[in-house]
């Protein structure tokens, strides 16, 4: 039977599209190549945790936020941390606006448990082989090979993504960073009850959480750097030393390790006839400014709205404009991910290092940058633009 959307990755974007668009009676397909256990659980790979605010009022009014009011932690601000001192950012008062830090595993989870109870379809292990005239080709879990029939096909398979390749012509603008994050899950309390940006002479350090007994904590490294080169006890010495003595973390058993280097990617255009990409598939930001998850939850909501203009009034306009309109948020992010990452990582550059330590503590004295941290991290120029899903009109 000819599905109309075809929709390739169970990540945020990909679930929250085909939740929302099989809300609204239209048929669509999700197609992943791992299976449910991996994508829920994840232990491999380093997985945000912060939503934004139009983020979260996205998820609350699709109805998918139950478990993130009841388990996720409201943050009114953050920290930041250099030259022994910490500085607070009161995100009410700079913006209006809070942000919630629940994982990107959670949202998964929470995304496919209330596609399927309300009858959608996910094909957990199936993997995409590629785009045929009018659909997709895939492999079952058993080996066979089929077809399926789509009006629209969505590739949201990641930040390694095999579908980008789709577009013909595609700008590929990218940036490497001379680090990587360095990152832990450990059942142990959280330095503090907001997050630390930490800025060292040694490296960048980050102090965040999932719960209020478990910490997620980062460290910059080298690129080069390998897993083993960093025991258990190493890490929590680095960590409290590049937090210059403003807080302590105390080491608990650790859940979880890895590694993850830096980088920044757009793809544009972001779509090419029927076929578009969302998510990390069309962009990638360094970790820094929170933003990954967040742009994919964007792009779901550009699409959704798209595609249901054209089902329900045959409009066309909404997905001929789709990249136009998502690179706005997109290169806001990719801006505020840049900025954040160069303000807190130390270089190896003695000239850039004096620019980042002016730039820190101009932060720290100016209300107006202050504020434009603030805004960026809560997103008002991002899913802040578009938080009305319900509300709108589509
Ligand atoms: C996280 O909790 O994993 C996290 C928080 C803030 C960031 C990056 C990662 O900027």
């Amino acid at each position: 039977m000819a599905k109309k959307v075809g929709v390739v990755g169970a990540g945020p974007a990909g679930l929250l599209l085909a939740y929302l668009l099989h809300r609204e009676g239209i048929e669509v397909v999700v197609l992943e190549a791992r299976s449910r256990a991996y994508l829920e659980q994840s232990p491999h790979r380093i997985r945000a945790g912060v939503l934004e605010w139009g983020s979260q009022e996205v998820l609350l009014q699709a109805g998918l936020g139950e478990r993130m009011l009841a388990q996720g932690l409201e943050h009114r601000g953050i920290y930041l941390a250099f030259d022994g001192g910490m500085h607070r950012l009161d995100f009410p008062s700079l913006t209006g606006k809070s942000i919630w830090v629940y994982g990107q595993q959670f949202v998964v989870q929470d995304m496919i448990q209330a596609h399927l109870a309300a009858g959608g379809e996910i094909r957990f292990e199936h993997e995409v082989l590629g785009l045929e005239d009018g659909g997709l080709v895939y492999r079952t879990p058993e080996g066979a090979v089929e077809r399926l029939a789509c009006d629209f096909v969505v590739g949201a398979d990641g930040s390694h993504s095999r579908l980008r390749a789709q577009i013909p012509k595609a700008r590929v603008h990218q940036k490497i960073y001379p680090f990587a994050w360095l990152g832990i899950l450990a059942e142990a309390p959280p330095a503090a009850e907001e997050l630390i940006y930490a800025s060292h002479p040694r490296g960048f350090a980050l102090f965040s959480m999932r719960s209020p007994t478990r910490s997620r904590n980062y460290l910059q490294v080298a690129v080069e750097e390998k897993l083993e080169d960093w025991p258990e006890e190493r890490i929590w010495a680095e960590l409290n030393e590049r937090l210059g003595g403003v807080a302590e973390v105390r080491p608990g058993p650790l859940l979880e390790k890895s590694l993850t280097p830096l980088r920044s990617l757009v793809v544009e255009p972001m779509q090419h006839g029927r076929f578009f990409l969302m998510g990390d598939a069309a962009h990638v930001v360094p970790p820094t400014g929170a933003k990954g998850m967040n742009l994919a939850l964007c792009d779901a909501v550009l699409l959704y709205r798209a595609l249901l203009a054209y089902y329900r009034r045959g409009e066309e306009g909404p997905l001929l404009r789709y990249t136009q309109d998502a690179l706005r948020h997109v290169w806001q992010a990719e801006l505020f991910s840049y900025f954040m990452t160069t303000l807190l990582h130390t270089p190896a550059d003695s000239f850039d290092e004096g620019l980042r330590t002016a730039q820190l503590r101009h932060v720290a004295e100016s209300p107006h940058l202050q504020r434009f941290l603030a805004e960026n991290y809560v997103g008002l120029y991002t899913s802040g633009r578009h938080p009305g899903l319900l509300s709108q009109e589509v």
